[in-house]
């Protein structure tokens, strides 16, 4: 053999070996909230499916609560490729250039799950997953948490009830906007912070689902949660696009279907998952749980329901027009 063949044999054989001591692929998915909640339990599922289905050719590690990255900093890690797998709320891509998804911040806009599910379950869902392209990332699919509750330090059943009160906010200027219209003041926070923020007085209330309250023991320092159903709150579970678009092909193939599953999965388990952490609270015997009257909540959609309007140049008007037809959501009323 002649030596310039026989280092090019050693060089390829010295490849194939470091391929193959390298092991498993691994995918890191990071995330903020706790693994007792929807979005945890579904990355939790997808980790198991995945292992099966690759047979160990890829390893995903669930990284939860806030562990690896804050809000922020997990966009970047994804976009940096320092993690491979997230799961932001739809309230989290204004800072990243992707405004559109705010359109989901809107107050009232879904009246209920299949509401919803007509926008990401099809054709506008997809065209806004489409918008990440251009920033390295793909969406692979939207998984539902839930409607969202006002909590504080005092009951809130009026716009006037809300007057001067510091409220943690996500990233969402459309959340500020609404938290504005009802004449308190927005604080945005990560969300890793707002059981100290409540509990120091940084903050006097916020909003979430209460898997998202009761798993961050929210109930420990809000004295009132409102059951205002008044915005929605879920993910776009995403991935750094160079990374997904090296796989092998097959490996790819298999990871989409184990994500087809969890997300299926993730969208059964919501609902459920939320009505019980209700439940939960009312038993910590901490927080009180008000149900708002039929008059008291529509008394809060008069008063955010101009926020559609205001935002609109920043969401574009015909995105919010479309979601209307979509789901049949008729603003005047
Ligand atoms: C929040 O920051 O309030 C939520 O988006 C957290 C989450 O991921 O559910």
């Amino acid at each position: 053999m002649q030596r310039r063949t026989m280092l090019g044999a050693i060089a390829l054989a010295f490849s194939v070996n470091v391929a193959f001591a390298a092991g498993p692929i691994v995918i890191k998915f990071s995330h903020v909230v706790a693994n007792d909640t929807p979005k945890g339990k579904a990355a939790l599922y997808f980790k198991k499916l995945a292992d099966e289905r690759t047979k160990g050719a890829v390893k995903i590690e669930v990284y939860p609560n806030s562990q690896l990255y804050k809000d922020k900093e997990e966009l970047e890690a994804l976009q940096l490729g320092a993690i491979q797998m997230l799961a932001p709320s739809l309230a989290k891509f204004g800072p990243l250039g992707v405004k559109e998804f705010e359109a989901f911040d809107l107050p009232f806009i879904f009246d209920n799950y299949e509401a919803l599910h007509k926008v990401t379950q099809g054709p506008v869902g997809a065209s806004l997953l489409q918008k990440l392209e251009s920033k390295g990332i793909l969406g692979l699919a939207y998984w539902d948490n839930g409607f969202k509750q006002f909590s504080a330090k005092k009951p809130l059943r009026t716009p006037a009830d809300f007057k001067g009160l510091k409220m943690r906010i996500q990233s969402s200027k459309v959340l500020d906007a609404q938290m504005r219209a009802l004449g308190s003041i927005p604080q945005q926070m990560a969300f890793s912070e707002v059981y100290q923020g409540l509990q120091t007085g940084v903050v006097d209330g916020t909003e979430n689902p209460a898997s998202n309250f009761y798993t961050q023991k929210m109930h420990e320092v809000q004295p009132y949660l409102m059951l205002s159903n008044h915005g929605y709150l879920g993910y776009a579970v995403i991935v750094n696009k160079p990374f997904w678009d090296g796989l092998p092909a097959a490996v790819r193939t298999q990871l989409e279907s184990a994500m087809k599953d969890a997300t299926k999965y993730a969208n059964d388990i919501a609902k459920a998952e939320n009505e019980n952490d209700i439940e939960n609270v009312k038993k910590s015997g901490k927080t009180q749980v008000l149900p708002l009257t039929p008059a008291e909540r529509a008394g809060l959609k008069k008063a955010l329901m101009p926020v559609h309007t205001q935002m609109s140049s920043r969401i574009g008007d015909g995105l919010i027009k479309t979601i209307y037809k979509e789901t049949g959501f008729n603003p005047a009323n």
